[in-house]
């Protein structure tokens, strides 16, 4: 599955924001409007004060749509559920440092499963995390919010982090993908996309908005240097 083709901006929304009692149609909307893939916030009310949903809405959501499902696991001990999400259709499985105790083998095992592994840094963790895994991960996802919820204003000092990954891996040709995750908008994604980001997390920016092909068009495409 190709997550992203060479510096075209991967848009990815999240049905967190979605409405829940029109689930299907949200999604087909979305793709429809032309996202890229589809961003799965699993919260287990542990890990982050919030409960979503499990597996069996990630199955039937893989039964109605192509698109790639960008799972992020926001849960304790999440090796628990690595087969779970996979047998459910995940294409990428991202998993929080802070959460997993042998990281290195969880990213292992998940790319044994055929599937992209991703891992994720909250607001206040440090890029060391994962330096001795970094060669092999396929997507770091840097958290810009605190997570938890949707709606939440982008935290302005991850820029940093989002920099000095895109150093990283320019300087050590690795191959991982940087998402961002939290307060994406229209306002900011020039900014983001200027700092070496590759794929856009945008819950309330397009579900909240009017018009999800039009606020989906602008993420991919509009290009203006400003400060935000
Ligand atoms: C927060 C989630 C995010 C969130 C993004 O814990 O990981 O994916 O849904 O929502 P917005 O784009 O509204 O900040
Ligand atoms: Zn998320």
């Amino acid at each position: 599955m190709k997550i992203m083709n060479n510096k075209k901006r991967v848009i990815a929304p999240s049905i967190l924001s979605a409405d829940f009692m029109h689930l299907e149609g949200e999604i087909k909307a979305v793709e429809n409007a032309g996202c890229d893939m589809l961003h799965l916030d699993i919260m287990d009310g542990h890990f982050v004060p919030n409960i979503t949903f499990g597996p069996f809405i990630i199955k039937q959501i893989n039964e109605i749509t192509d698109l790639p499902l960008d799972v992020h696991l926001m849960i304790e001990n999440p090796s628990r559920w690595i087969d779970a999400y996979v047998e459910a259709g995940a294409d990428i499985i991202t998993i929080h440092t802070e959460a997993c105790t042998h990281i290195h083998r969880a990213v292992q095992y998940i790319k044994s499963m055929g599937i992209k592994a991703s891992v994720s840094l909250n607001p206040a963790t440090n890029t060391t995390a994962i330096e001795y895994i970094a060669e092999d991960l396929d997507m770091v996802l840097v958290m810009s919010v605190n997570p938890g919820f949707g709606g939440q204003k982008y935290i302005k000092n991850v820029d940093r982090k989002i920099k000095y990954l895109d150093e990283l891996r320019k300087k050590n040709s690795y191959n991982y993908l940087i998402e961002v995750d939290g307060g994406v908008n229209t306002e900011n994604v020039d900014y983001l996309s200027d700092l070496g980001v590759d794929v856009f997390v945008a819950g309330s920016a397009v579900f909240k908005s009017e018009n999800y092909s039009q606020t989906i068009k602008t993420l991919k495409n509009k290009r203006q240097k400003q400060e935000f």
